[in-house]
């Protein structure tokens, strides 16, 4: 099977911090370790894709610098063509500051090199990659008119499209009406609608309004629940198997690689969605976002 994916998203050094709480303002505390892994959300979901078989091309960058160097060749060492990956000089590489504590995080992401991936920067070649995927995926940590520009590449040449509209910000009809599926976890669902809902019945009204205005699959992740999809207008809820959680960092993205993988393969929503819980399930076993993404072996 081909299943040529294209991810065109941000790279991050994860600065992680382990410490019983969170700090106030004003406040220092100590905490328990500090370590440094390969993260940014695209990336990640990159990485995941390539270790369950995806044949997976990278389009970003990273500064001039050390950290710049070793997220590409972690990249590379996982098997992502890092040859859209462009090293820029004058920026920093993209750093993430992240607090874990009690196997959760807080995140704060300084873009740095991630936003020099301008329309611009979207080469000939790399519209030719793009053209000849089976999916494209981008995320919201580069600037939001390059995912646009990649997403209209994608559509021009029929090639799906994957969005995963993290960090949450507004998106306008035109760049949602390019999209074959969208990835909101609930908070941002809700961010998107602007409208909250409590229980399942609410869930599965506004997924529907959603469905019937932008016409595309809308997939909702719901953390420790599993995901929603529409199946014929029922909502239907795909529950991870009971794992010991040890980080959350990266379980939207692990998910999301595992669903490029599913629908470049051309397995039904279904099965995908099966498939991508089973896999961020594995992947919040492991501590880091990338280096805790499972192996096809691990699946099958
Ligand atoms: O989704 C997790 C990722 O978000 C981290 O790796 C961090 O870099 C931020 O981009
Ligand atoms: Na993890």
């Amino acid at each position: 099977v081909s299943n040529n994916i294209v991810v065109v998203g941000s790279m991050n050094m994860d600065i992680v911090m382990s410490a019983e709480r969170l700090p106030k303002i004003g406040e220092t505390i100590l905490g328990e370790k500090v370590v440094y892994l390969p993260g940014g959300k695209g990336a990640n979901q990159a990485v995941c894709m390539a270790r369950l078989q995806g044949d997976v091309t990278m389009v970003g960058a990273v500064g001039n610098d050390e950290f710049g160097r070793s997220l590409k060749d972690q990249m590379e060492s996982n098997g992502v063509k890092t040859d859209f990956i462009r090293v820029v000089d004058g920026v920093q590489t993209g750093i993430a500051n992240i607090f874990h504590v009690n196997r959760d995080n807080c995140i704060t992401v300084i873009p740095g090199a991630n936003y020099t991936v301008t329309k611009e920067r979207i080469t000939k070649e790399v519209v030719q990659a793009i053209a000849a995927a089976d999916v494209l995926v981008v995320q919201l940590e580069i600037p939001l008119e390059t995912v646009q520009y990649v997403l209209g590449i994608a559509k021009q040449h029929g090639v799906k499209t994957i969005l995963n509209p993290a960090p949450a910000q507004f998106l306008s009809p035109e760049l949602l009406s390019l999209v074959d599926y969208l990835t909101p976890n609930e908070t941002e669902f809700e961010l998107l609608t602007g409208e909250h809902s409590t229980t399942d019945e609410e869930l599965s009204a506004l997924m529907l309004k959603w469905e019937s205005t932008y016409h595309h699959t809308l997939i909702v992740t719901l953390g420790e629940r599993g995901c929603a999809i529409l199946e014929d207008g029922q909502l239907v809820v795909t529950p991870p198997p009971k794992v010991e959680v040890v980080d959350t960092t990266g379980a939207g993205d692990s998910f999301n690689g595992a669903l490029a993988v599913g629908i470049s393969t051309g397995q039904s929503l279904k099965e995908t969605v099966d498939f991508a819980v089973k896999v961020s399930a594995l992947a919040v076993t492991k501590f880091g976002a990338q280096e805790g993404m499972p192996f096809y072996e691990d699946i099958h």
